[in-house]
Parts: C-alpha cells; sequence; structure tokens
C-alpha cells in the first residue's frame, strides 16, 4: 500500500513540546496524519514514542503546542476530553484487559458506560468484532485463560468497540511470543486494508511495508526522517537512521 488518501489531515501535531522536568522529550514535532493513513513511527528506546501516543491521546499533557483530531482541539479535561479521549483508541504493550471481566465483559464496558449503548447492542457488536479478531469463541472466558497472542486481539476488539477514529499502538507484539506475534499483526494489517487511521509503534518492518503508508524515525525526542516505508528501509537519509537500522537488522 503505497497510496496516501487526501483531504484534511484526521490528527494534526504542530509545534508539540513536552517536557519531563528537565528533560525534553517532545521536540518541535509536526505531523499531519490523514484519515486511512497508517504511520509506522519507529526509533530507539527513549526517543519518546511513547510518549507521542500519549499525548495524541491527552493521557500526558503537552507544554506546548497544539493537538487536534478531526479538527478539534483536545480539551484539557472534563466529559469533552472523555468524549475526545474515546475517539481514540489505544492499544498497550500489556494487554491491560480487565482481569475480573469475561472478554465480552471486558469490549461492552466502554460502550455501555462511555458511549451509552444499550447491553445489547454492545453484546452484539462485541461479538461482532470478537469474530473479526478471531477470538469468539473466548467470549465467556476471563483473560488469564487467554494466549497473550488472543488477549491482545481482545484488546484490539475493545478498542474497535468505541467506534475511535483512530487507532495509537504502542509496541503491540513485543510482549507476545513469537508465533503469536503474526495473528495480533494479520488483525492489525486487515484493520488497515478496511481504511482505519492508524499510528503504530512498532519495529515489526513486515507489517509496516505491508500496511504502512509512512514511516516516521523518531531520536531525542524529534522527527528525525520520515518516509515510505519501503524507501525508508532501503535509503534512509540520515545516519541516526541508518545506525539504528543496521542496529535492529542484524538481530
Ligand atoms: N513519566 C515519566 N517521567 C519522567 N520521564 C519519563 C516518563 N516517561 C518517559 N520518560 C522519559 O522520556 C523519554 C522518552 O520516553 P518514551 O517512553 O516516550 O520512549 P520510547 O521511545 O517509547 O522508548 P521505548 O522504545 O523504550 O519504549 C525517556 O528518556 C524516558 O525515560
Ligand atoms: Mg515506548
Amino acid at each position: 500500500m503505497t497510496s496516501r488518501p487526501n483531504g484534511e489531515p484526521l490528527v494534526r501535531l504542530s509545534g508539540v513540546n513536552k517536557w519531563f522536568g528537565e528533560l525534553h522529550v517532545l521536540q518541535d514535532i509536526d505531523l499531519d496524519i490523514a484519515r486511512g493513513e497508517v504511520v509506522v513511527v519507529i526509533g530507539p528506546s527513549g526517543s519518546g514514542k511513547s510518549t507521542l501516543c500519549r499525548a495524541i491521546n491527552r493521557l500526558e499533557p503537552i507544554e506546548k503546542g497544539e493537538i487536534t483530531i478531526d479538527g478539534e482541539r483536545l480539551p484539557e479535561e472534563g466529559k469533552e476530553l472523555a468524549r475526545l479521549r474515546a475517539d481514540v483508541g489505544m492499544v498497550f504493550q500489556s494487554f491491560n484487559l480487565f482481569a475480573h471481566k469475561t472478554v465480552l465483559e471486558n469490549v461492552t464496558l466502554g460502550p455501555v458506560k462511555v458511549r451509552k449503548k444499550s447491553k445489547a447492542d454492545a453484546d452484539k457488536r462485541a461479538r461482532e468484532l470478537l469474530d473479526r479478531v478471531g477470538v469468539s469463541s473466548q467470549a465467556d472466558k476471563y483473560p488469564a485463560q487467554l494466549s497473550g497472542g488472543q488477549q491482545q486481539r481482545v484488546a484490539i476488539a475493545r478498542a474497535l468497540a468505541m467506534e475511535p477514529k483512530v487507532m495509537l499502538f504502542d509496541e503491540p507484539t513485543s510482549a507476545l511470543d513469537p508465533e503469536m506475534i503474526n495473528e495480533v499483526l494479520d488483525v492489525m494489517v486487515g484493520l488497515a486494508r478496511d481504511g482505519m487511521t492508524m499510528v503504530v509503534v512498532t519495529h515489526e518492518m513486515g507489517f509496516a511495508r505491508k500496511a504502512g503508508n509512512r514511516v516516521v524515525f523518531m531520536d531525542g525526542g524529534r522527527i528525525v526522517e520520515a518516509a515510505e516505508p519501503e524507501s525508508f528501509f532501503t535509503n534512509p537519509q540520515s545516519d541516526r537512521a541508518k545506525d539504528f537500522l543496521s542496529k535492529i537488522l542484524t538481530h
């Protein structure tokens, strides 16, 4: 997939800066993400990838700059923030499912509480989504009874149940055993093909090549380079990207 959809950006970061105390973790980040675009974020540990995702979702406040989702600036707090945050689905490295709720309950909780869906509608939609991610037979189990790959697919279904406009994935496969990585990546490739707007922090280059429209390379809190996946992997421009790729390619 190389074509990039047109139209005004769905997510826009302009002049975004964030500090943790003295540490300048996001430095002058400008990034526009189009509707249906899949942006893969890569970079060394500590470069600010997770912080970038968390800032888009306002799990982390920013000190300077602006982030808009579908033209709306993220509010500081309150009901509006809850609503806009629900537009942004997030899937983390650790699956973060509610341990004492069944798979089905995990997926229906948000739609009922935040989206005010009826239990029946939420159940119906949840079952469709669990089917889509290939775990429909696990609906009545508890998270601990599932494999890591299954839990992560439930986490994806749970995020999708909120009908988000954009999905953020922060290293969704890095806690998984190798044989489970592909079952999660396959679900993500399917989502990308269906036109979901996605920001994906991952070092899975197969995914980037298959589903990514753009790779954004971060280092030291900055976007150092951004390019189409094929061009980034075969012909990185900056020394920092070359150095980083030579390290991950040898593992
Ligand atoms: N809550 C926090 N308080 C203070 N410093 C933080 C906090 N969270 C992250 N940092 C620091 O901010 C920098 C960026 O962290 P971040 O987690 O965004 O990096 P990353 O690119 O996601 O790294 P990794 O590949 O290891 O996940 C790091 O130096 C990290 O130590
Ligand atoms: Mg991280």
